[in-house]
């Protein structure tokens, strides 16, 4: 394929996505099925992260929701979910999960780029390793920021900066070698790994994220470098191991507040 086809990233990763969506259906029924929220790639429990710490109910919006457990222990702690996705593939596998677990709530095909939604909308916005990592920030956190309600807060999680420098073009587990440069960070594309569906990731600088926070109208509360807990095993994911987890953060989430 040329590469000018590759400009287009939601179109892009909605394929990619449609086509991964079987293999995440076993972790979302095991998280849909979960009484305390775990956060990340090893499964971080809530207690040691704090993400949903703020959430106190009303409306809440996930951000890229795929299997919608997110949405799911939100719904559980007393807040009126919206789970928004790309691709319709992990979309009907959360509305499986719905009839299966017996909680409904609105699901919508839709860009989180582009969102359906009036200004002013929700109280809570949510994104775990979806609109975080997948959309552009100079597009996604405007928008977040124009359907949350003045002081309503956005929680969201992806990989780490280090994580992202160090991570190893062959996807082989990324050592203590930074692979390329901060200045300039922001459109990755997946080169050509193989096994995996072409894909487009967004990775920005703290500097850069803060700036453009603020830009948004949001106030920083904290950012979180996540740590595997002491109990975590390998996972399945192949560009990181224990070893490297336990040294250095492989996943951030920040927590911000739209003031006004
Ligand atoms: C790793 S999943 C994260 C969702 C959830 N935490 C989970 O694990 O099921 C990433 C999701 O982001 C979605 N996504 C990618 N680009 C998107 C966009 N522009 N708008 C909305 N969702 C998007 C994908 O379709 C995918 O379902």
């Amino acid at each position: 394929m040329d590469r000018s086809e590759f400009s287009d990233h939601v179109a892009l990763n909605r394929t990619a996505w449609d086509s991964w969506a079987d293999e995440y259906v076993a972790a979302g029924r095991r998280a849909w099925g979960g009484d305390q929220p775990q956060w990340g790639i090893y499964g971080t429990p809530e207690a040691e992260v704090g993400l949903i710490d703020p959430f106190d109910g009303g409306d809440v919006i996930e951000l890229g929701c795929g299997t919608a457990y997110v949405s799911a222990w939100l719904a559980r702690r007393g807040g009126q979910p919206v789970g928004i996705d790309n691709s319709e593939a992990q979309l009907a596998t959360a509305a499986s999960f719905q009839k299966e677990f017996d909680l409904r709530f609105p699901l919508i095909h839709g860009d989180a780029e582009r969102l359906p939604f009036a200004d002013e909308s929700f109280d809570f916005a949510i994104s775990e390793y979806g609109a975080a990592i997948w959309c552009d920030p100079y597009r996604w956190l405007p928008e977040a920021a124009r359907v949350l309600r003045p002081g309503g807060r956005l929680a969201f999680l992806g990989n780490s900066v280090l994580m992202t420098l160090c991570v190893l073009d062959d996807n082989e587990p990324a050592n203590d070698q930074l692979q390329r440069p901060q200045f300039g960070m922001h459109r990755y594309e997946s080169s050509d790994v193989p096994g995996i569906d072409f894909h487009v990731e967004f990775h920005i600088s703290h500097g850069d994220r803060i700036r453009l926070l603020r830009t948004c109208g949001f106030e920083v509360e904290n950012l979180i470098e996540l740590q595997p807990p002491i109990d975590a095993d390998e996972t399945r994911y192949p560009f990181v191991n224990l070893d490297w987890a336990r040294q250095w953060p492989i996943e951030e989430a920040w927590i911000v507040r739209k003031t006004g």
